[in-house]
């Protein structure tokens, strides 16, 4: 079955589920509220994380060197934040459901270990831009996550097929099928997130993929002039301010 939700918005996702499927059980119901809420916290842990990064450019690209204090913890205590800002609870809390504790757990030590790992690039003396931007640092964290979970989850950051960058970051057949066909078609509505059951290899999963767009921040390296090198030394994709840039697909394995 298939579902479309509007902006993030659970209220739009019980609706349909409740006048529209007819066909589900209220066990199924259930399960796949809980899993689309559980993979929408998974990827906005991982922007506002992303997010941080992003806004810590100028530390982390200072020749200066020496101890900058951008740990794990910096990050996601700011992150936090913002995290509960979004969804109204911590990112971990008593009561909630255990697996996505399990999950976002895994995500905030995958986080944690990223930045320790990268504590020398970050810090070093004499080397001012140092590649470690915000998708270098949200595809080590979901690397790290697959390698702890990922028998129950996996999180990629993708984009449409024509403007992939890092060979990792393809999109499988499903995942180009669904941006193709739809995130990217004209009359998609912004920020509409694709949620439904569908394989993950030859597993069965709930998939949800939440698109992303190009903002002022993105087109230094993502606009134009189209093959133009940036400063990460990619050919810029000539991308304009708006267009579907990326999307941050969650796969939760049955
Ligand atoms: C400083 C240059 C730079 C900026 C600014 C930048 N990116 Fe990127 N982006 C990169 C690089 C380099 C990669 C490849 C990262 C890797 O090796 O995984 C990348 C990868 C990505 C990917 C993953 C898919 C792929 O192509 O491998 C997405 C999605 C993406 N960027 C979207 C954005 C968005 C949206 C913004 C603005 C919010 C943005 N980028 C800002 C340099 C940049």
């Amino acid at each position: 079955m298939l579902l479309k939700i509007e902006n993030f918005g659970l209220a739009a996702f019980f609706l349909m589920t409740f006048l529209g499927a007819v066909t589900l059980s209220t066990r199924a119901q259930t399960s796949e509220k809980q899993d689309l809420e559980t993979a929408l916290r998974l990827a906005s842990l991982l922007r506002e994380a992303r997010a941080v990064i992003g806004s810590q450019q100028d530390v982390i690209n200072d020749p200066k060197g020496g101890d900058k204090g951008l740990t794990g913890d910096f990050v996601l205590d700011i992150a936090r934040e913002r995290y509960i800002e979004v969804n109204e609870v911590s990112p971990l809390y008593d009561g909630q459901d255990p697996r996505e504790a399990t999950l976002i757990a895994a995500q905030m030590t995958a986080i944690r270990e990223v930045m320790a790992d990268n504590q020398t690039t970050i810090n070093s003396e004499g080397i001012a831009f140092k590649g470690f931007v915000p998708a270098v640092f949200a595809r080590l964290v979901n690397e790290r996550f697959y390698q702890l979970v990922g028998d129950q989850a996996v999180v990629k950051v993708t984009a449409p097929p024509h403007l992939v960058r890092n060979r990792k970051a393809l999109p499988d057949e499903w995942e180009t099928g669904i941006i193709t066909d739809r995130l990217a078609s004209e009359d998609w509505p912004k920020n509409d997130i694709f949620a439904a059951e569908a394989a993950f290899g030859n597993q069965s999963a709930f998939r949800v993929l939440v698109p992303e767009y190009y903002s002022e921040g993105c087109t230094a390296c993502h606009g134009g002039p189209k093959g133009e090198i940036d400063v990460t030394g990619y050919p810029k994709e000539g991308g304009k301010i708006g267009d579907l840039g990326g999307v941050i697909s969650i796969s939760l394995l049955r």
